[in-house]
């Protein structure tokens, strides 16, 4: 049998509130081991090593959470005696840390993050099962070598793609266009698919140990934005990731500032307020090619992308291939 590490970060998988409510709970409350208990199944698919990293809702993630949970994974990849990896965290913040960690973890060995809409003390909460599902995956040994995998509902996302479309039901996430990886029936597991965007052992931030981030911010426009953010941000934040209308597009007061920010050494991504579809270089709105398209990227994940890169290097057209291979 395998042995699969549960790295616990809190969220709603481990929230708490009144006795078979839905609603109305805290996330990060429970400690993991009580919801691993729930789930007697789990000990017949692997040996569960459990780490409760933190236990926070996961809007108080930030990059230093990220960095410690990257070096702690990539310190626990290193035992032979682990197979694959279990992240459980809150899903508001989910996509970017599983991007995050799509670009740091040094590890081939699968890597699953999972979590709830309901709190453990909901009726006919959707945690355990997600758990119990994200452990089969992180055994399976066609899930080597796939990098950070989202699983919900019986759905497995990429880390990359996966992002959370609906605040409400238990079915949140999708991966964009993308569709899925693969569905799981029980502790069955079924891809379909994989991404070919460079990620964990083949990522070139996978090599390092990270100790901090540049300040990378995010300006969202809209019909009659003021400019005046963007000067206000470029006071302390290195790159502004802009969320954009259409493809990530902007008025002339917002092209003039960037412009001229961008010649003060400001690095501008320019992603799209729109969720579907993909963001390319613009000559129309962008004729001086000072912003760097976000491709596929949602604008949480441009900015995530956008501090890795600029922990490397200033060089612009570096950081376009960047964003060009990840
Ligand atoms: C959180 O993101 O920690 C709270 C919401 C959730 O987990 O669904």
């Amino acid at each position: 049998m395998k042995t699969i590490a549960i790295i616990a970060t809190g969220g709603t998988i481990a929230g708490t509130g009144q006795e078979g409510k839905a609603v109305a709970y805290h996330a990060g409350e429970m400690n993991i081991d009580e919801v691993i208990q729930s789930i007697p199944m789990i000990n017949q698919v692997a040996h569960i090593k459990e780490y409760q990293i933190m236990n926070v809702d996961s809007n108080e993630m930030n990059p230093s959470k990220w960095i410690t949970l990257a070096n702690t994974i990539n310190d626990i990849v290193k035992d032979d005696e682990i197979d694959g990896i279990v992240i459980t965290h809150g899903t508001d913040t989910l996509d970017e840390t599983s991007y995050f960690l799509t670009l740091t973890l040094n590890t081939s060995k699968p890597i699953v993050i999972t979590g709830a809409m309901r709190p453990a003390t909901a009726t006919s909460a959707d945690g355990p099962y997600n758990l119990y599902q994200a452990v089969c995956l992180a055994a399976c040994e066609e899930a080597r070598e796939q990098g950070v995998m989202g699983l919900f509902s019986s759905t497995i996302y990429s880390g990359r793609d996966i992002q959370k479309v609906n605040n409400y039901k238990i079915d949140a996430f999708d991966q964009k266009d993308f569709g899925c990886l693969g569905y799981m029936q029980d502790d069955e597991v079924y891809f379909f698919s994989r991404s070919f965007k460079i990620h964990t052992f083949q990522s070139g931030f996978s090599q390092n140990k990270l100790e901090s981030l540049p300040e990378v911010a995010i300006a969202y426009f809209y019909a009659g934005a003021s400019s005046q953010i963007l000067y206000d941000m470029a006071m302390n934040h290195q790159g502004i990731v802009i969320v954009g209308s259409g493809n990530g597009n902007y008025s002339q007061e917002w092209l003039k500032a960037i412009n001229e920010l961008s010649l003060k050494g400001i690095v501008f991504v320019r992603a799209s307020r729109v969720s579907h579809g993909i963001v390319f270089d613009d000559e129309i709105f962008d004729p001086q090619q000072y912003c760097i398209a976000a491709n596929t990227l949602s604008a949480q994940k441009a900015r995530v992308l956008l501090m890795l890169a600029l922990s490397h290097t200033q060089d612009h057209q570096e950081i376009e291939n960047i964003f060009n291979a990840y």
